[in-house]
């Protein structure tokens, strides 16, 4: 293919002096005009053909995602003339403005962000040395301004006629992903292909959203997999939305389509500081903080084995019942998200007796850790609601690393210096009251409701342990477990201790949660100076 200005198959712009004189405008009419047409070339990416196609298969172009993420004409967009500079496989002749990315920074409800959005149609949004500069370019602007970064995966990998170069610029980003990691917050909306190492960029944000069925992420793909373990398994099945938000928790949530998927984001971001050098933004409530919620006075079962949903009990805790949640269908044994107590955003982690009646496992541990941490590098308060009767038994826990995994939460709590008020429902048992920010690990503010047992262990299996000798005995046994229940499954020994700091009537629980979060607003708590911590990763 020689030159051409076809846009369907790459183009190469003539030189703005031959225009000139060929068309022989006044000579600013013609600059002008020559701007436009490079726009409009550029804003074409791979031409009518492929967008047409990327339509066909459900997904929305680069550029019509960022309209729906931005606030209208806030999109100031930047490097749209920059190309590619490759001439092996007669990459010379194929060259299209943007060179597969469309970068830039604009407006979510008013407040800045950075954005990149890869443009399928062109070279399959494979990433070139040029494409991952401009990628870079914004990274290291927003981590200056102090500015979050949202990424739109939809990429092919590794532009293949590149070679090294390609893969340099891949490591130029994932050092980049490093470096703002805990300076702004960074989030990937993966919106079609994500493979080999390129997924190692998505992986290092914060938050992975992604869409379903057309959108997937692995490190082989299917017919890898083939070749190498004789699996047949399906791009969706592998590494699709589905999959990666229930079984492997890799991404935070999946959505129906684009729109869906990037009203979410806005939905998001809103909750979020611009970074770590500011608090997370207030949005004016109408929800009273002292509102009660007579209702949860009867959350708690009278049988103590019988699950409440806690969701129930953040909806009606939080503002307006606004609850984001992330990783919904991942570890259900452990909710996390954000809410607003009094207009400002506080992380909420909470036990849920409904799945594995709250037990802590592998993956309920590094959920939360992991959120935990996001929550403390970014000033964000977190709430806890604790229900837990202990970590998760068996072989497969203990071979899988519950030691080193659970580890990861308690190391989590322990470090996190932001406000950490904590509210005890229920059971609070053994090791696991220790790590759901437990007043010895800094808690803040610890609450119990008067339902609260906080003990070594439940009362059966307490007792089954101590009398052993009795164990013949039913009557025996069962006077010890009366006993062992009224000296410990009630929240009064912790408080005589000042391991709690009251206890409180459940229908009070936004209020006094609130109230503790306002008190806590001007905290100061530093760690000791360290190069950076060893978590048991
Ligand atoms: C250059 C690429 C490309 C790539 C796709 N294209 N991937 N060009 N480098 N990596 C181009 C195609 O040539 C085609 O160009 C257009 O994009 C659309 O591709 P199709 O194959 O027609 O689309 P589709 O059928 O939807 O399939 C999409 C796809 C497939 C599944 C992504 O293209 C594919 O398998 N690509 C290769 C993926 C891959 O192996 N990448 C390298 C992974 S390793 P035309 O001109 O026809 O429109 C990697 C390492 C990263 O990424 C390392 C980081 C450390």
């Amino acid at each position: 293919m020689g030159h051409s200005d076809s846009v369907e198959d790459g183009i190469a712009i003539e030189p703005v002096a031959d225009r000139v004189s060929r068309e022989g405008r006044e000579p600013m009419q013609n600059v002008i005009g020559e701007l436009e047409e490079r726009r409009a070339r550029a804003r074409l990416g791979g031409g009518e053909r492929r967008i047409e196609n990327q339509h066909a298969k459900g997904k929305l172009t680069a550029r019509e995602r960022l309209d729906l993420l931005l606030d209208d004409g806030t999109f100031e967009e930047w490097d749209m003339f920059v190309e590619h500079r490759c001439s092996e496989f007669g990459m010379e002749d194929r060259k299209v403005p943007g060179d597969g990315v469309v970068t830039g920074w604009g407006a979510v409800n008013g407040r800045p962000v950075f954005v990149f959005s890869q443009d399928f149609t062109v070279f399959g949004g494979s990433l070139s040395d040029s494409h991952a500069r401009k990628i870079c370019k914004i990274m290291d602007r927003a981590m200056q301004v102090g500015a979050p970064v949202i990424g739109i995966n939809d990429s092919g990998g590794a532009r293949i006629q590149e070679g090294v170069d390609s893969l340099a610029g891949y490591a130029e980003v994932f050092l980049r992903n490093v470096l703002a990691s805990g300076v702004v917050p960074q989030i990937s909306v993966v919106m079609g292909p994500c493979a080999g190492g390129a997924v190692y960029s998505p992986a290092m944000t914060d938050f992975i959203f992604m869409v379903k069925d057309t959108s997937y992420m692995f490190v082989t793909g299917p017919d890898v997999v083939k070749t190498v373990t004789h699996e047949a398994v399906s791009h969706e099945e592998l590494g699709g939305a589905v999959t990666h938000t229930s079984r492997s928790g890799v991404a935070d949530l999946a959505f129906e389509h684009d729109v869906e998927a990037l009203a979410e984001v806005r939905r998001f971001i809103g909750l979020l500081p611009a970074s770590n050098r500011e608090n997370p933004p207030f949005l004016e409530t109408e929800d009273p903080a002292d509102r009660p919620e007579a209702s949860l006075d009867n959350l708690i079962p009278s049988n103590p084995n019988k699950p409440y949903d806690m969701k129930e009990l953040i909806g009606k805790v939080v503002d307006e019942g606004d609850f984001f949640e992330l990783q919904p269908s991942y570890a259900g044994n452990i909710v996390i998200g954000f809410g607003r107590m009094e207009g400002r955003t506080a992380g909420f982690v909470a036990n849920q007796p409904m799945v594995l009646a709250g037990c802590l496992d592998i993956d309920a541990s590094k959920k939360a850790a992991r959120f935990v941490r996001f929550c403390d590098c970014f000033n964000i308060p977190i709430v806890t609601f604790v229900d837990v009767p202990g970590f998760l038994p068996g072989t497969a826990q203990e071979h899988g690393g519950i030691i080193k995994h659970g580890a990861k939460l308690l190391y989590a709590y322990a470090e996190a210096t932001v406000p950490k008020v904590t509210c005890i429902t229920r059971k609070a048992y053994g090791g696991a009251y220790d790590v759901m920010a437990s007043k010895h690990l800094r808690g803040d503010v610890n609450y119990a409701w008067p339902s609260a047992e906080i003990a070594v262990m439940g009362s059966k299996g307490a007792v089954e342990i101590i009398f052993r000798a009795d164990i013949g005995d039913a009557e025996k046994i069962e006077a010890r477990t009366q006993e062992y229940r009224e000296r410990f499954a009630n929240p009064f020994v912790a408080a005589q201790r000042g391991f709690i700091d009251d206890v409180i009537m459940p229908r009070n629980t936004r209020r006094r949660i609130c109230g503790a979060l306002r008190m806590l607003r001007g905290k100061v708590l530093e760690n000791p100076w360290k190069k950076h911590d060893n978590i048991p990763l």
